[in-house]
């Protein structure tokens, strides 16, 4: 049995009022954010995929010179291994000078806000703005009150953009020789199975937001502690398959979730029952999906959602989804600079 509480290091509920009259889910303000999947039209997810191999392959000092001395803060509120590092390799692949701000070791911690923190940035020169807060529209806030592109690395548990396109390159070089032109049909015929903690997953969300746009049927499987029949009314294209052998059966691609620890707040699981039903094993692969790709966004812990062997097995493009985040956030860096100076020389003109 696992029993989490919340941290109390961080507060639960949003730092600072917002505006009264305005949606809190409301699209991004500022050309050059990414708050949430669906800020994007397909032909812009197409846009940054093409960016990102064309970034990918450049010649790296002829790359470094793009975003020579722009400044970009890192902001977290949460601990992140792959997204932050990649976010920091990417920006500094472009030339970017990149600041860490990190909830356990600034001011954040003596209880300044994020709309203060986010001031505070923006004087010292920040650019840009990448943000991963635990709570839901912390993102959109920052953007309101900063004024200055932000990029969304993962707000509690309703969206990780960057995520989705980085596991939609994956996907698209596992199953479409890598192609970059999407359209409403893209992955018509592709079963995506996302299984685990779905209900507590920004991860799962963004995914259920952008896969079905490409045609794609996108199967959740989990027990109802973590993946309440509603969840499904996300949107269309969204099936549950309680039976994990069976959604194993029709796949072509099988994302695996943690379990949030960090989120459950009390929810009582059996971790057992959770492994018999759940865990994706060597076996089970090898009985019902030989032939699928196995993602996970990480961290994995080995043992429990799956096991070691599926980790570093044939089947698992696990690390090719770290190295693709490395060009998706290139793209995704250097579009919220241009955009951003596109916003300013028009505002000059
Ligand atoms: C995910 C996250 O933070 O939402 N990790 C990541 O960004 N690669 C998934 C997780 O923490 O389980």
């Amino acid at each position: 049995m696992i029993e989490v509480r919340h941290s109390a290091r961080v507060p639960r509920t949003l730092p600072d009022a917002l505006p009264a009259s305005t949606p809190f889910f409301a699209s991004s303000v500022h050309p050059g954010s990414l708050l949430g999947i669906s800020d994007l039209e397909l032909d812009e997810v197409a846009q940054i995929l093409t960016r990102a191999s064309f970034l990918e392959h450049e010649d790296p000092l002829t790359r470094a010179r793009r975003l020579a001395k722009r400044k970009i803060a890192l902001l977290f509120y949460e601990s992140s291994t792959r997204t932050r590092t990649s976010f920091e390799l990417a920006a500094k692949a472009l030339g970017a000078d990149t600041t860490l701000v990190s909830s356990l070791s600034s001011s954040i911690e003596k209880g300044e806000s994020l709309k203060d923190t986010g001031l505070t940035l923006r004087a010292l020169g920040a650019e840009a703005i990448l943000l991963r807060h635990p709570n839901s529209g912390a993102p959109w806030l920052l953007e309101q009150v900063t004024g200055l592109p932000v990029l969304n690395a993962g707000d509690g548990m309703h969206e990780h953009p960057s995520q989705a396109l980085l596991d939609l390159r994956t996907i698209l070089a596992c199953l479409r020789s890598g192609v970059t032109t999407v359209a409403a049909d893209t992955l018509s015929g592709i079963t995506v199975t996302i299984a685990g903690d779905i209900l507590h997953s920004r991860v799962a969300r963004s995914n259920m937001l952008l896969l079905p746009r490409l045609g794609a049927q996108v199967q959740l499987c989990g027990p109802p502690a973590l993946l309440p029949a509603m969840v499904a009314e996300v949107g269309p294209g969204i099936r549950i398959e309680r039976d994990f052998d069976r959604a194993l059966a029709s796949s072509q691609i099988v994302m695996m979730l943690r379990i949030q620890a960090e989120r459950l707040a009390g929810l009582q699981l059996d971790l057992d029952e959770y492994r018999r039903d759940y865990q994706l094993t060597a076996a089970r692969l090898a009985a019902h999906a030989p032939a699928a790709h196995i993602l996970h966004p990480g961290p994995i812990i080995r043992g429990l959602e799956l096991t070691a062997e599926v980790a570093d097995g044939p089947q698992s493009r696990i690390l090719d989804q770290v190295r693709n985040g490395v060009a998706i956030r290139m793209a995704l860096v250097e579009r919220a600079l241009d955009l951003h100076s596109s916003t300013v020389s028009g505002a000059a003109q």
